[in-house]
């Protein structure tokens, strides 16, 4: 059988924080792409993992009286296991002090410096630790961190650097050519008007930092954490072995907005430097607040996406996810949206749709079949081209239409007052095309779609299945899918 290869992302997390609905929201994104590339019959390697080294844990590992290895240990261990909680279905998760990665960071910098791209120098700047940013003068805001707002630290060491100034024309011209390199499209202006306004090399060891990976170059100095971070989509596919080429170059980094400097600059010029091809694109995401203000440890309103799911599920998250904004831009979290969306479209339109077809297919006793009228507003191209192009907002309004339909669609026949032959058509509509949704609906909603597949009596899709056909299931009904919360 033909496969197409799928490679897609997240970012590897910081283990200083507790995961919380920000950061789940970058992995539940990436899970549900990911689903819907198997769906579709690809090949995917889906990479999820978490960043364990740099000043930032050092620091951290000091104050809560532990070893920097005894910390990452244990928060690693806590992302495992809410990615689990959260029907996850990551193909591995990298650590950045596996073996592994730790020598290929290695192997990786020397190839730079074999090609002449690394220099010894001093850094005098500032340094956003929270962020694990160089910041220059120019760039603070209020003598603050630009991309924070927290508070800054002056740091004058002896560094190596990376000549990242050379590449930029390769970069522009990247930008040029691929159009599909820097998402969404509304922000890669922002990239491209900096990277046009000069490159300065950047500082990439520090020597007074210790939880780190040695430099190869200088065995006092550690490699700064977002060189050594990036390297992480290579190391997971064992590169340098030859067999990395299954799976490179990434078709999808999807990070947070205030990442996508790291991976559109940085990460492709790094590649350049060793001759690598770049990834297909980056995907820069919005952020979510809490009811409007940004979570803070100080403020309080940190929310665990674990109590979440435990009082309205796992796939009420997901839906809500996609549905209240499209990829790209910032929203905001409310118990009080996530009950109306619950109410309004998972009760009201998607669990009503399946409670009253069943109901009336239980009644039924004749033959369905019949016409295949509903089957032309059902268009599966269209749902796959968005989902190729990251548009889940547009996907599951399309799928949320299909509901829609197929709910009028009742009422329009009136199928509660119909008999006989006429009504085991207008149910054999109604079967496919719930069959259907419940195939659509499998990466957004993967619980849900598993619930409604047994009530019809079906077997395992997938995307090509997705056309009416004879009607074979065998139904039975169990209860509503979602509960109405007060
Ligand atoms: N360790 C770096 C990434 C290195 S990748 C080579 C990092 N880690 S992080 O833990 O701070 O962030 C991980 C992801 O969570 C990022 O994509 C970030 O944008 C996302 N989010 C963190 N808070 C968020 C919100 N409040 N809202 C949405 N996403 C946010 O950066």
């Amino acid at each position: 059988m033909f496969f197409i290869k799928y490679y897609i992302t997240t970012p590897i997390f910081y283990v200083t924080n507790k995961p919380h609905i920000g950061t789940a929201y970058t992995v539940i994104i990436a899970d549900i792409l990911a689903r819907w590339h198997r769906l579709a019959g690809n090949d995917v390697f889906f990479l999820t993992g978490t960043d364990e080294h740099g000043e930032k844990i050092e620091e951290a590992a000091k104050k809560s009286k532990k070893t920097p290895q005894e910390l990452v240990d244990e928060v690693s261990e806590d992302y495992k296991n809410l990615w689990k909680d959260l029907g996850i279905t990551n193909n591995d998760f990298i650590r950045t002090t596996d073996k592994k990665h730790v020598e290929t960071v290695g192997k990786f910098l020397t190839e730079i410096y074999k090609k002449g791209d690394i220099y010894k120098g001093a850094y005098e700047g500032w340094y956003c630790v929270p962020d694990e940013t160089f910041i220059t003068e120019l760039q603070l805001v209020d003598g603050k961190c630009p991309i924070c707002g927290r508070e800054v630290k002056k740091v004058k060491e002896e560094s190596y650097f990376f000549k990242l100034s050379k590449y930029q024309d390769r970069l522009l011209e990247l930008y040029n050519k691929n159009p599909k390199f820097l998402m969404p499209k509304n922000k890669s202006q922002e990239i491209i008007n900096r990277v046009k306004s000069g490159l300065n090399d950047i500082s990439i060891s520090r020597s007074t930092v210790k939880w780190g990976v040695e430099l190869p170059m200088e065995k006092d100095h550690t490699v700064y954490v977002w060189f050594d971070a990036l390297v992480n989509y290579l190391s997971a596919i064992n590169w340098p072995n030859e067999s990395y080429k299954k799976y490179w170059p990434a078709d999808l980094h999807l990070v947070g907005k205030e990442i996508n400097w790291f991976h559109s600059v940085i990460w492709p010029a790094m590649l350049f430097s060793i001759g690598l091809d770049v990834p297909k694109t980056i995907f820069a995401h919005g952020w979510w607040t809490v009811e409007g203000k940004k979570m803070s440890k100080s403020l309080g309103n940190v929310v665990d996406p674990l109590d979440i799911i435990k009082k309205y599920g796992n796939d009420s998250l997901r839906y809500f996810y996609v549905r209240e904004i499209p990829l790209g831009d910032d929203a905001d979290f409310s118990e009080k949206a996530l009950i109306s969306r619950i109410n309004g479209e998972l009760v009201n339109d998607l669990g009503n749709l399946v409670y009253r077809t069943l109901t009336l297919v239980e009644k039924f006793s004749g033959d369905i079949k019949g016409n295949k009228e509903l089957e032309e507003k059902i268009n599966i191209q269209k749902i796959n081209n968005y989902m190729n192009d990251f548009d889940t907002f547009n996907a599951i309004e399309e799928i949320w239409s299909i509901v829609r339909n197929t709910n009028k669609y009742i009422n329009e026949k009136e199928a509660w007052k119909l008999s006989g032959e006429e009504l085991g058509s207008v149910l054999y509509n109604l079967l496919e095309s719930l069959r259907i949704i419940s195939i659509l609906i499998a990466p957004f909603m993967p619980e849900t779609s598993e619930k409604i597949r047994k009530q019809l009596g079906n077997k395992v899709e997938n995307l090509s299945d997705c056309t009416f056909k004879t009607y074979t299931g065998k139904v039975k009904k169990e209860g509503h899918l979602f509960e109405k919360i007060k």
